[in-house]
């Protein structure tokens, strides 16, 4: 079938009936000189092998975009990161967030709370509340999401070894709203693969890790049908120092070990994975971040289509969050992240992302202010309302550059999966330290390059000026820590212990057993048992897990 033909199905079937559902936003997309915007523009020529490669959004192997009208019905949804001190003061950030204008909620939550400890605990001395929110137990995440209408707002949480703990909280949160846990929709990272390699917020051994995860797939299958159960994250793997194509060969590699440990627990593939999400990074050299996203997608498609059966065409699309690079963000000259902040985002956009969080041009020195991350939103929302790179979808389809980068990274990532899959897979060659010693390899090569001037960084090693320490920085306050131990005190003087104590128990024998945790672990939450005391139990029955040392 012809270009054109194909087309006219498209437009008649696919479309068609993604209108009737969801309208675009306007009736009629058009330039500044009165030319139509078309929803997709094709070659007006017969490209051999078009449907294969590229194809229509919303069409196998989605190239270009998951959605049939991309943001000609939806924009992205802007999802700004954020959280810090008490559970009080990241709510008044998230609503000032929602007032300026943000459509998605994404909480950033304290080192504590990531690595399983109460803020009392003496791990957690000088981090209580100081990388994101506090939260200790059920009664924390009630002030979180105080005013917040759960039904309306979908909500990230950038959380992994405790996620299960954390996605309770927000159920049980949820249903003191009234809101059921079938209305609530939302992602958790859940992704300790990534953590292992390049982030390092891991607690137990990977077996039970991976248990923990193919639980949270089974239960919310049944149960949180719309909340997105992983973000597969090569966000943090790019901040590592990997390149474009490692990060999308080491992202897909995890996901292939997410897909097979799911069906090993006895899941079937389209059951789960039409909830599988995905994270990267945007990177500076905007064509490859465009070509990397589009070769992500088309791999995925690929994957679940040819190697896993997935016959559910949701099973098929890699939906994605991205993030602004934040090891991009300079000290020198801050007001300059804000046009880096740009070019990244707006390679985002280009390349179809479903979900955006820009970096505030402060976040090299400290937390962002509310005047920097209102700049950072603003950042979106012009791109979305005044560039019109949103009007047609894959604006950059069929660019000779565009295409070619495309091919050539998805060519190179496969290349890295094969090597992967030659070395057992994954969660093996992690234990091996292979992708951790590619990432460091190509780390110390940019750096080399920054050194030799080969790179320049504007500010930093061209450009640079004698500046005035910048002023009006957020300082975390130093009382978080007092407040958040007497906030904990209380709710163990209040709670019903004995509960707690039985609850615990619970989950401790079904730990020990093979049966779904996350009931138990929503009961241990709803008796205000604290994510430290849970943590505790995983700990004493899982184990910790020791890092592989790469030399
Ligand atoms: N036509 C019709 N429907 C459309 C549409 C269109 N054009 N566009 C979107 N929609 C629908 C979608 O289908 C969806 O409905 P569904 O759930 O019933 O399918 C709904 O509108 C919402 O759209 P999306 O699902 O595309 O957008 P979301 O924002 O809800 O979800 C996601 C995006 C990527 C799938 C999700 O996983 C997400 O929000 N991820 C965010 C992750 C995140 O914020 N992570 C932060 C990490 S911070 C970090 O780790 C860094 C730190 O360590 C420094």
């Amino acid at each position: 079938m012809g270009i054109s033909e194909a087309k006219k199905g498209w437009q008649e079937n696919t479309v068609a009936k993604n209108l009737a559902k969801a309208p675009e936003r306007k009736a009629d997309f058009r330039t500044t000189s009165d030319i139509e915007m078309e929803r997709c523009f094709t070659p007006d020529f017969e490209l051999p092998g078009y449907e294969d490669t590229l194809g229509f959004p919303g069409h196998y192997p989605f190239t270009r975009g998951v959605q049939p009208t991309m943001y000609r019905g939806r924009f992205w949804t802007m999802r700004q990161y954020a959280g810090f001190g008490t559970a009080k003061e990241s709510n008044e950030r998230y609503k000032y967030l929602l007032q300026a204008g943000q459509t998605g909620l994404s909480v950033a939550f304290d080192l504590p709370t990531q690595m399983g400890y109460d803020s009392d605990a003496g791990m957690s001395r000088g981090e209580v509340g100081k990388v994101g929110v506090a939260i200790d137990s059920l009664a924390d995440m009630e002030v979180l999401f105080d005013g917040i209408p759960l039904d309306k707002v979908s909500t990230s949480m950038t959380i992994n070894s405790t996620a299960a703990i954390l996605l309770a909280m927000y159920i049980a949160v949820a249903e003191k709203q009234g809101v059921s846990s079938d209305k609530i929709s939302g992602t958790i990272q859940n992704d300790i693969l990534k953590e292992y390699m390049a982030r390092g917020t891991y607690i137990y051994p990977p077996k039970p890790s991976m248990r923990i995860i193919t639980d949270i797939f089974a239960y919310c299958k049944d149960h949180v049908p719309k909340w997105n159960t992983i973000s597969i994250s090569g966000y943090h793997i790019r901040e590592a120092g990997s390149s474009a194509v490692q990060e999308v060969a080491f992202t897909l590699a995890d996901g292939i070990a997410y897909v097979d440990a799911a069906i090993k627990a006895g899941l079937d593939v389209d059951e789960f994975a039409p909830r599988l999400a995905f994270f990267f990074n945007a990177h500076n050299n905007l064509l490859e971040e465009v070509a990397k996203f589009r070769a992500a997608r088309r791999m995925w498609a690929k994957i679940m289509k040819e190697r896993f059966k997935a016959k559910n065409p949701k099973s098929l699309m890699l939906r994605f969050h991205t993030q602004t690079a934040g090891c991009t963000l300079t000290a020198q000259q801050p007001d300059n992240n804000i046009m880096r902040v740009t070019i990244q985002a707006l390679a985002a956009v280009l390349g179809g992302t479903q979900s955006l969080h820009t970096n505030s041009r402060d976040e090299a020195l400290a937390l962002p202010t509310e005047d920097s991350v209102r700049i950072a939103l603003r950042t979106q929302q012009v791109i979305a309302y005044e560039s019109g790179v949103a009007d047609s979808i894959d604006p950059l389809a069929g660019s000779f550059l565009v295409e070619s980068l495309t091919d050539q990274i998805e060519k190179a990532a496969f290349d890295y999966i094969d090597k992967i899959d030659s070395l057992g897979g994954a969660v093996e060659a992690i234990s091996q330290g292979f992708q951790q010693k590619e990432i460091q390899d190509s780390a110390f090569a940019y750096q080399r390059a920054i050194e030799t001037d080969d790179l320049i960084i504007v500010g930093v090693n061209k450009f640079s000026i004698q500046e005035p320490p910048p002023a009006g920085l957020l300082k975390v306050k130093e009382e978080v820590e007092i407040f958040q131990k007497k906030a904990l005190a209380e709710v163990k003087t209040k709670r019903d212990n004995d509960k707690v104590k039985a609850a615990l128990k619970k989950l401790e024998e079904t730990a020990k057993g093979t049966d779904n945790l996350m009931p138990h672990i929503l009961e241990a939450v709803k008796a205000y048992a604290t994510l430290g005391e849970i943590a505790d139990v995983f700990r004493e029955v899982f184990g910790k897990h020791r890092e592989t040392v790469v030399l």
